[in-house]
């Protein structure tokens, strides 16, 4: 988690983490209960670009939570060669099927 997640992390009482990245997912959930306590967050493993799995991970949050309030997307790639992926995680996520 970069240090401005942080600071933004801080004023949201309970957080569901989305990612495509089991470890890095669990990582940062240790990481959350470490600094927030336990019970503070759950983890989704939710590819952003699936359409499936991003309705699911409101449908857990919802469950969970009640409702959401704030989605901060930071789901993100680096990689020119695969431009159309980059821009399909970076920009477009998944607003429709
Ligand atoms: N770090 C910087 O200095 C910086 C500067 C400007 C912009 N950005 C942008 O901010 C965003 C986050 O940057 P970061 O440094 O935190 O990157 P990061 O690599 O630490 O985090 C990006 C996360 O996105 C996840 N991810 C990748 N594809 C996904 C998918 N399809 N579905 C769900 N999760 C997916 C990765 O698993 C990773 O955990 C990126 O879009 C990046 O381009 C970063």
């Amino acid at each position: 988690m970069r240090r401005s997640s942080r600071s933004t992390l801080r004023s949201i009482q309970h957080k569901i983490l989305a990612d495509v990245n089991p470890e890095l997912g669990a990582k940062a959930l240790q990481e959350i209960e470490k600094e927030f306590g336990p019970n503070k967050a759950i983890f989704s493993h939710t590819d952003v670009t699936d359409y499936n799995q991003f309705e699911d991970a409101f449908k857990k949050a919802v469950e969970k939570y009640k409702n959401v309030d704030i989605l901060i997307n930071n789901a993100g790639i680096l990689n020119d060669a695969i431009w159309q992926k980059q821009i399909a995680i970076n920009v477009v996520t998944k607003p429709s099927s």
